[in-house]
C-alpha cells in the first residue's frame, strides 16, 4: 500500500531556478569583513594556528586590502602588533603606531575601502590585558575607569589617522559614550562607533592570541568578558548599554556558539548587527579540511549563510577573501 502525502516541499526543490527563486538567506560578499594583523616587520610572518593568515608588513596590508576590494568585500578591520608593548599600551594610541601607519597607508591607496579599527589595548600591553592592570582583593583585573581614558586616546588618534569606523572590543563598562563623547570633541561627530557589545570569554579567541601574543600573562578575562553560560537577559542588557551610549553598530563574538543570542539581538535592536567568525572557529575548519574531513568551501558558505540567517548583517570572517571568491563561481 502507498501512502499520498498532501503536502509535497520538494516541488520547490526541484531545480537550480527553483531552490534560487525561493532561497530567503543571501550571502554575498557585501556582507564579509576582512580581518588583518598588522605588524612592524617587513615580510609577513605566518601565525601556525591560523593556515593562510598572516602577520602583514605594511606594505602587504595594502596589497591585501587591494584585494579585498576588488573581490567586493566593503570593510577591513585591523589589528596591531607593535614591536614594544608596555604596561599601558602606549603604542594603541601613539601617532605614529603600528595600526594609525596601517590605516593611514591603505586610505592613501584604496580610499573607499572602509577601514575599521578595532579598538582595545591587549594587543599593545606587556601584560596583555584589555586595559589598566590591578589587583583587587587577591584577583587581577582591569581598572575600568583609567581604562577609558586610554580607550579613548586610541579612538581618537585612530580617526585622526583616517579610520572609517572604530571598533571598541575591551568590554570596559562606558567605553562607548566615552569614545563617543572624545570623539565629537576632536571634531570625528561623522564617526560610527560598533561596538563589540556582547563579547563572550570564549576558548575560541585562542589562535587571535597566538597571533597577537596577547594573551594574559596572569589571571584571564573572565572578570571583563561575558561568561558563556549567561543567559538572554545579560546579553540583553549589555545591548541595551550600547545603544544608549550612542553605539552606531552592536556586534556578537563569537558567532557560531552564539547564533541564538545574534537572533536576540536581530530582534530587540533595530541598529546594523554585526557578528565576530572569531579565530577558533577558523581553525576548526582549517584543520578538518586539512585532515580531509570536510570540504572547506561547502562548509564556510554554509555556516556564513548560517550566521547570515540568524541575523547577521555583516561578518567579520578570516575566510573573507575565499568566501567571496567562491562567491563569484558559477
Ligand atoms: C581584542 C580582541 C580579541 C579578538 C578581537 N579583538 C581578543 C580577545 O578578546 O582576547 C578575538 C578575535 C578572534 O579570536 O579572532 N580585545
Ligand atoms: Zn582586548
Amino acid at each position: 500500500m502507498t501512502f499520498t502525502p498532501s503536502s509535497r516541499p520538494r516541488r520547490l526543490r526541484r531545480t537550480p531556478a527553483l531552490r534560487a527563486m525561493t532561497r530567503e538567506t543571501v550571502l554575498s560578499a557585501a556582507h564579509l569583513i576582512h580581518p588583518m594583523f598588522v605588524h612592524e616587520e617587513s615580510a609577513d610572518s605566518p601565525i601556525h594556528s591560523m593556515p593562510n593568515v598572516v602577520r602583514h608588513s605594511l606594505q602587504s596590508c595594502v596589497l591585501a586590502a587591494k584585494e579585498a576590494w576588488a573581490l567586493g568585500i566593503p570593510a577591513v578591520i585591523l589589528f596591531g602588533i607593535p614591536d614594544h608593548k608596555d604596561e599601558v599600551g602606549s603604542q594603541a594610541y601613539a601617532e605614529s603606531g603600528i595600526v594609525q601607519r596601517a590605516i593611514r597607508a591603505i586610505k592613501a591607496e584604496v580610499p573607499d575601502l572602509t577601514v575599521i579599527a578595532d579598538t582595545c589595548l591587549c594587543e599593545y600591553t606587556s601584560h596583555g590585558h584589555c586595559g589598566h592592570l590591578c589587583e583587587v582583593a587577591g584577583h587581577w583585573t582591569v581598572d575600568n575607569d583609567p581604562t577609558l581614558e586610554l580607550l579613548a586616546q586610541t579612538a581618537v588618534s585612530q580617526a585622526q589617522a583616517g579610520a572609517d569606523i572604530v571598533a571598541p572590543s575591551s568590554m570596559m563598562d562606558g567605553q562607548v559614550a566615552t569614545i563617543r563623547g572624545a570623539l565629537d570633541a576632536a571634531g570625528f561627530s561623522h564617526i560610527p562607533v560598533m561596538s563589540y557589545a556582547v563579547k563572550y570569554a570564549s576558548a575560541y579567541y585562542g589562535p587571535f592570541r597566538d597571533a597577537a601574543g596577547s594573551a594574559p600573562s596572569r589571571g584571564d578575562r573572565a572578570s571583563y568578558q561575558m561568561d558563556a553560560a549567561g543567559g538572554y537577559r545579560e546579553a540583553l542588557r549589555e545591548a541595551r548599554l550600547d545603544v544608549q551610549e550612542g553605539a552606531d553598530f552592536l556586534m556578537v563574538k563569537p558567532a557560531l556558539a552564539y547564533l541564538d543570542v545574534i537572533r536576540l539581538l536581530r530582534d530587540e535592536f533595530d541598529l546594523p548587527l554585526v557578528t565576530y567568525n572569531v579565530s577558533g572557529e577558523y581553525a576548526l575548519v582549517k584543520a578538518a579540511a586539512q585532515l580531509g574531513f570536510m570540504d572547506e568551501k561547502r562548509t564556510v558558505l554554509e555556516t556564513l549563510t548560517g550566521m547570515r540567517r540568524a541575523g547577521a548583517d555583516a561578518i567579520i570572517t578570516y575566510h573573507a577573501l575565499d568566501a567571496a571568491r567562491w562567491l563569484r563561481e558559477p
